[in-house]
């Protein structure tokens, strides 16, 4: 409830913003308070970096405005600049392969005119919540696994302690086991430091880790809020009926949806779907009626709670669920 207070660190208002003659993002607002994470989801080409080039003052809008922690992104570049830290999608925009993590910490920190002995404390300080031991800090980056160089990368973006880190798709490349735990490191030092994030993906895992969603489609917002408001939102209030059958073939799965008050079904697992329905509970024995009618025999049968995949499969958003397998 108090992060409700908390001011708004980066606030984008009716920003339309065009690359050459190019209108890339149309007239998106949106907001994020301080020590927030902020989820920026979309698919390939509908915004997420331009966005995020906008957070750094790369590019400004043409018409309204984007404020970012405070400075105006047409006119304070340089104070942007040091309030905000940057984890490019690829380690290799941003970090020297033949250094070490520390080395590369005090290289970044020098261009923020950091001592040497300041440097090696906080660069420490995050590496150990990061996981990284002293044998690992001390590694060229090109030993280093993907997952251990987006975290030097993460590391090199907090180094001059900014309020505000903008990670462009840093899950991407990694199995789902290192993307958790990537994320979990997120969460740690948005708790350590305070420091708010924006976290730009394609990927629906994150959102589990963000406190505010914004989902961008062809450079505009289609939906933004806290992601259990969203969950909300869809039939049943968040929650659906989970349906395990011996075998669940496709036309037991029209059928299902077929039924005249199930609005749509997906499947959730081998043998299972989850239909959403208005009321979950109560419609329980419409349910069961109807499979009865369709001489559906379900081996278990339960009220669960839907997940931020099932939002956007229930919204058929075509987009997303090509790109969701990718990784
Ligand atoms: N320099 C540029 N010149 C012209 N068009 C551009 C330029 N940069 C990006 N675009 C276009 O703007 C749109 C949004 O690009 P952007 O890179 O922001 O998308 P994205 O959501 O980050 O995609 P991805 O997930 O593939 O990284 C795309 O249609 C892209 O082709
Ligand atoms: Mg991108």
């Amino acid at each position: 409830m108090t992060k409700e207070k908390a001011p708004k660190i980066i606030e984008f208002d009716q920003a339309s913003v065009k690359i050459g003659r190019v209108k890339i993002l149309h007239d998106i607002s949106f907001y994020t308070r301080e020590r927030e994470i902020l989820g920026v989801i979309g698919a390939s080409g509908s915004g997420k970096t331009t966005c995020l080039r906008v957070m750094t003052a790369q590019l400004k809008p043409h018409k309204g405005s984007a404020r970012i922690a405070g400075n105006d992104v047409k006119k304070e570049a340089t104070a942007i600049h040091y309030a905000t830290g940057y984890v490019p999608q690829h380690e290799g925009q941003s970090l020297y392969f033949p250094f070490s993590a520390l080395e590369n910490a005090h290289f970044f920190g020098r261009m923020y005119a950091l001592e040497g002995k300041e440097i090696r404390r906080r660069a420490v300080e995050i590496l150990d919540i990061l996981g990284f031991d002293e044998d690992l800090m001390h590694k060229p980056v090109r030993l280093l696994s993907g997952g251990e160089r987006k975290r030097v990368s993460i590391c090199v973006g907090l180094i001059h302690q900014p309020p505000i880190l903008l990670l462009d798709e840093p899950t991407t490349g990694l199995d789902a086991h290192l993307r958790h735990e990537l994320l979990n490191y997120l969460k740690q030092l948005n708790f350590h430091f305070g420091t708010s994030m924006v976290l730009i993906s394609h990927d629906l895992e994150v959102v589990e880790y963000c406190n505010r969603v914004v989902l961008l489609e062809k450079g505009t917002i289609s939906l933004q809020g806290h992601p259990d408001e969203l969950i909300q939102s869809l039939t049943g209030g968040g929650e659906a009926i989970e349906v395990t059958f011996d075998r669940l073939t496709e036309e037991t799965l029209r059928q299902v949806e077929d039924m005249p008050f199930v609005e749509t079904a997906i499947r959730s697992g081998r043998g299972s779907l989850k239909a959403f329905v208005e009321e979950p509970h109560k419609q329980i024995p419409d349910f069961l009626k109807a499979l009865q009618e369709l001489s559906l025999t379900p081996r278990e049968l339960s009220v669960v709670e839907a997940s931020f995949y099932d939002f956007f499969r229930t919204k058929s958003w075509t987009e997303f669920m090509e790109e969701e397998p990718s990784n």
